[in-house]
């Protein structure tokens, strides 16, 4: 059984400045139309949990990165970060590598500064 994890960290204020005042191109290139429904209810907050999805799909690419070498083989939307009724995060991989993963988990945290997460994948190969 082949595992491979994934970590990464942002500064939210990075995230915000990217978004800010209204850079629509951004938010649509990098996230799914759940995960901007998702921040965008978060009102105040709404620049951590876009900075987590972030970091996230970063996690996500380096724990793939093993199997996928080059950043252009895939794009931002593929791997989209929803939670559950709990408000647990999941991952889901809007690529052909997902028939390769047997199990995809994820954890976020943020704070008032920095969103981080970490990513694990094992392996159906
Ligand atoms: C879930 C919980 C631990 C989050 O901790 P927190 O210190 O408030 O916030 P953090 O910044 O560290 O983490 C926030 C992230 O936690 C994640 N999260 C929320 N609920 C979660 C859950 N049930 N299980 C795992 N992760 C969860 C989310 O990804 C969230 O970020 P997002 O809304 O942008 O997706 C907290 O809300 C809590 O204690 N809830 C009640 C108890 C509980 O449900 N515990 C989990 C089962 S043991």
């Amino acid at each position: 059984m082949e595992i491979t994890c994934g970590t990464d960290i942002i500064e939210i204020d990075r995230i915000k400045k990217c978004i800010e005042p209204s850079n629509e191109r951004f938010k649509e290139r990098v996230y799914t139309e759940k995960e901007i429904k998702y921040c965008e209810s978060r009102k105040n907050q709404k620049y951590q949990h876009y900075a987590a999805r972030f970091a996230g799909k970063e996690a996500v690419f380096k724990a793939l990165s093993k199997y996928i070498y080059k950043k252009f083989e895939i794009s931002w939307k593929d791997a989209e970060i929803i939670n559950d009724e709990t408000g647990r995060p999941e991952v889901i991989i809007n690529h052909d590598i997902s028939a390769k993963v047997k199990k995809i988990d994820i954890s976020i945290s943020h704070c008032k500064e920095y969103a981080i997460a970490n990513v694990v994948i094992v392996w159906n190969l």
